[in-house]
């Protein structure tokens, strides 16, 4: 690396729309309805960042019939960590995957998916960006 990119050391700028975003737990509240089969707690960073990046805690819910359907999703990037119970996922290409507490992933741009099972207590942190991506449906 030369010494002309240092300056670039820690990348853009242009996330922060603000000095400081915090959001607690006891304040915060669980949204049901924003997308069937999903609960979710925004963490306040797609405010802080007019849009840009998401982070928030999804809490997906199984539907009567069982796996949640094939899709995919419309972003520059996506990880997941799990922070209580376990999940088993399949993505194309890739198969199925078992995700327990700790558990990291990240998945490349509009992999397609589908959760086969998941703890009743299953509750994941993911990260996205841009902070609002389309899903897109299959046919499974
Ligand atoms: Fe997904």
């Amino acid at each position: 690396m030369s010494d002309q990119n240092q300056g670039d050391k820690y990348g853009p700028k242009s996330f922060s729309q603000g000095k400081l975003s915090v959001s607690h737990e006891s304040e915060s509240e669980w949204d049901d309805n924003k997308k069937k089969n999903y609960s979710y707690r925004d963490l306040g960073i797609y405010d802080q960042t007019g849009g840009k990046l998401r982070a928030h805690l999804v809490r997906p819910r199984k539907s009567p019939d069982g796996a949640i359907q094939k899709h995919y999703h419309k972003v520059d990037f996506h990880m997941a960590y799990v922070i209580q119970g376990w999940s088993l996922t399949h993505f194309e290409g890739v198969g199925e995957v078992r995700m327990d507490v700790g558990s990291c992933m990240y998945q490349e741009p509009e992999l397609a998916h589908w959760l086969i099972d998941c703890s009743d207590d299953y509750t994941v942190l993911e990260i996205y960006v841009p902070g609002d991506p389309e899903t897109i449906e299959l046919e499974a």
